[in-house]
Formats: C-alpha cells, sequence, structure tokens
C-alpha cells in the first residue's frame, strides 16, 4: 500500500511508522477473530472522529461476522484535555442489548472518555463489552480503563496522524507522527 508522503513543518518525527500498524493491526484482528470465533455476530463501536481511520483498517482484518457503528462525543473544557464530563453528540444507530460490543479508540490518555464510554454502554445490557485501542499514553492515565486489546504503549507527547488530528488536520497522515511542542505551546 503506497501512502501519501506528507513533509510538514509543524512535525517532528514519525513515532510509529504505516507498516508497523498494519502489522500489528493485522495482529489485533486475528486475535479479535480467533477471540470471537464461532459467535453469530460482533459490533464494532468508534469513537469520531479518532477511530474512523483504525475502525477502517481493523474491521478488514476481522473474521468473524462484524457491523460495526459509530458514536461522537464532545468533552467540555479545554481544548487538549479531557474534562471527565462527555456529552454525547451522536449515539449509536441501533440497541446493543445482547450484542457482542467491541468498542474502537485511537488513543486512551486520562481514561475519561472511555470510562464514561464503558459506564454508559454497560447500562444498555450487552451480551459482552470489550476494548481495543491502537494507542496507550499511560504516563496520563486518571482514571484506569480495562484495555482487552491494545496496540503500542506511546510516551507523553502530542501525537498526529492515522486518524489523530492538532485542530483537525493531520488525520489522514499514514504514520503516527509527534507533533513540535512549540506548535501547541504557542497558542
Ligand atoms: C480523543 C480520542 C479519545 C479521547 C481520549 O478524542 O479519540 O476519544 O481523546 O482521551 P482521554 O483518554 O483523555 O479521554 P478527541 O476528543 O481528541 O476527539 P477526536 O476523536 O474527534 O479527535
Amino acid at each position: 500500500m503506497t501512502g501519501v508522503e506528507v513533509v510538514h513543518s509543524d512535525l517532528d518525527r514519525v513515532l510509529v511508522p504505516a507498516h508497523e500498524i498494519e502489522a500489528k493491526v493485522a495482529e489485533l484482528g486475528r486475535r479479535i477473530s480467533q477471540d470471537y470465533a464461532g459467535i453469530r455476530q460482533l459490533l464494532a463501536v468508534g469513537v469520531l472522529k479518532g477511530s474512523a481511520v483504525f475502525m477502517a483498517d481493523l474491521v478488514r482484518v476481522i473474521s468473524v461476522p462484524v457491523s460495526f457503528d459509530f458514536m461522537a462525543v464532545a468533552s467540555y473544557g479545554q481544548l487538549s484535555s479531557s474534562s471527565g464530563v462527555v456529552r454525547i453528540l451522536k449515539d449509536l444507530d441501533q440497541t446493543i442489548e445482547d450484542q457482542h460490543v467491541l468498542l474502537v479508540e485511537d488513543i486512551v490518555d486520562t481514561g475519561l472518555t472511555l470510562n464514561y464510554l464503558l459506564e454508559t454502554l454497560r447500562t444498555r445490557n450487552p451480551a459482552s463489552l470489550r476494548v481495543c485501542v491502537l494507542l496507550d499514553k499511560p504516563s496520563r492515565r486518571k482514571i484506569e480503563v480495562p484495555v482487552d486489546y491494545l496496540g503500542f504503549v506511546i510516551p507523553d507527547e502530542f501525537v498526529v496522524g492515522y486518524g489523530l488530528d492538532y485542530n483537525e488536520f493531520y488525520r489522514n497522515l499514514p504514520d503516527v507522527w509527534v507533533l513540535k511542542p512549540a506548535v501547541y505551546q504557542k497558542k
């Protein structure tokens, strides 16, 4: 697969190259397919917008019957830090009662978004509820959250690409990049 080569002065360096992401997503897909082998269907739930790219690749390497849906949430508070209060902007189209649900996130940082979503989805009585996250920044965690399928543990740096943005840009980059600190510190 060939991706666009974007060289931009805001970007510092590649943290996770596209070929490593591709290999990891394939591995996650294999594990998920094995763990859910024999089930009638799996519902993958992505959290917009960051998970869209990961979701698109992940569902294509899952071999059990899978459908997907998205939620959109907004956290109150400052731009790049979560306050823990989450507002649902778009809910799931259908009920998840008695369904096997896999929550798909691009990144877990403080854990507040994932914690809120898990609490919310649990009240809807799914048959099972697991979490698949591509990037984990454990140093920023404010609340422990269970992650069943994890891609990469990363340091506390501002990352963009493969779905993750800075001011809505860079989501389209095939690699995960570190943004230069000067870019977000100058605001
Ligand atoms: C990101 C990410 C998670 C959340 C993780 O979303 O997609 O949903 O932050 O942070 P937390 O663990 O500190 O709660 P963001 O709010 O940047 O929106 P986006 O997905 O539209 O980029």
